[in-house]
This record gives structure tokens, C-alpha cells and sequence, in this order.
């Protein structure tokens, strides 16, 4: 049984579908939350499904004292379900194509320092795009430039709001996010 931990900043509604559904996987188990905001939403919903959390501020995660407590809870793999800051590198050497993020555009489009959340859907919006979607892929010391696992495409229609397309987005990634981190688990 592999220990998955999620570091997530903000609503965590990805964190939580990924918890529930290894909740039924002999392969692996979501052991830890990780926010870098004390009042991250993600915090509560980890504690009602008795989850543990811990929030750590940008001296720790470079210092190596989250790598520490990590390397200490036997973390085998880290998600990264809507989290804000870039990883340093040391963290990502300790955990090799072992960390996997979700981004809500068509990478290499609309990714970068500072795409996050609506700002990725307003800008796909505001330059007419007509389809856009999500791309989950492994860490490294780039922003949103490592190997992508998997895309799924939707469209965007003209009445589109970013408001309306994050609700598709969301759909797009509860269905697909948790089967390619299990088959990460699996081949790795
Ligand atoms: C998700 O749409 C995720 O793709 C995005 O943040 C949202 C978090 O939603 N991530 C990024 O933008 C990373 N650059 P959630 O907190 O409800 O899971």
C-alpha cells in the first residue's frame, strides 16, 4: 500500500474526491493534507473525512522541513490538487516522476507563474478559445512543464462564463484525476 499526501491551497473539492476514492483502492491511501494557508477550506474537508493536516509557510517548504516530515509519514507519492507555489527543487529530486499535478487548461497553453483557477479561464475566454480542458502530469522544476500523463478536452461556448467553464473543468477532473494517479502508483 503506497501513502499518497495532497497539497492543495484553496476549496479542495479535488482533494476530496481523490481521498474518497482510495478509499476503496488496495493499492494506495491518501495519508496526509498539506495546505500553505491556515484557513484553506481543503483543511476541513480532510478533517471530516479524518484525514491529517498540516500547514507549513514558504521557510519550511525550502528549508527541507516538509520534505522531512514527508520522508517521516512514509509519503510514496505527492499530489498536487490546486496548489499555488512552485516546489523546490530538492523536494522534487526526493520524489522522482512521484508527484503529480492537475492544471485547468491545455498545457502548454495557459500555464505559467500565476495561472491559477478562474485567471486560466478568464484568459481562455477573453482570447475566444473554443475548447479548453485539463492537464494532469508529473512535477518538475518548471512551472507546468513536466511529462503530461493524460488531457481531456470540452468545449467553450459563447455564453461561457469563467465561472461556468470551472464548473466543467471540475467535472472533467473529478472523473479523470484519481484513475491516472492510481495508474501512476501502479506502473511506477
Ligand atoms: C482546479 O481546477 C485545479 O486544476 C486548479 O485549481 C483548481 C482547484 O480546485 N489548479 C491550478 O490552477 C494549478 N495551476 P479545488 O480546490 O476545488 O480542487
Amino acid at each position: 500500500m503506497k501513502n499518497i499526501a495532497i497539497f492543495a491551497s484553496g476549496n479542495g473539492s479535488n482533494a476530496e474526491n481523490i481521498i474518497k476514492f482510495f478509499r476503496g483502492s488496495e493499492t494506495a491511501c491518501v495519508t496526509l493534507v498539506l495546505s500553505n494557508k491556515a484557513n484553506a477550506y481543503v483543511l476541513q474537508r480532510a478533517k471530516a473525512l479524518e484525514v491529517p493536516t498540516r500547514v507549513f509557510g514558504r521557510e519550511s517548504l525550502k528549508d527541507g522541513l516538509v520534505l522531512s516530515s514527508l520522508q517521516e509519514a512514509q509519503i510514496d507519492f505527492i499530489i498536487l490538487a490546486g496548489f499555488l507555489w512552485l516546489l523546490p527543487a530538492s523536494l522534487i529530486r526526493a520524489y522522482p516522476d512521484q508527484i503529480i499535478n492537475i492544471h485547468p487548461s491545455l498545457l502548454p497553453k495557459y500555464g505559467g507563474k500565476g495561472m491559477y483557477g478562474n485567471k486560466v479561464h478568464q484568459a481562455v475566454i477573453e482570447n475566444g478559445e473554443t475548447e479548453s480542458g485539463i492537464t494532469i502530469h508529473l512535477v518538475n522544476e518548471e512551472y507546468d512543464k513536466g511529462k503530461i500523463l493524460l488531457q481531456a478536452r470540452v468545449d467553450v461556448n459563447p455564453e461561457d462564463t469563467p465561472d461556468s467553464l470551472a464548473m466543467k473543468i471540475h467535472q472533467l477532473e473529478y472523473q479523470h484525476f484519481p484513475e491516472v494517479i492510481q495508474k501512476q502508483v501502479v506502473v511506477h
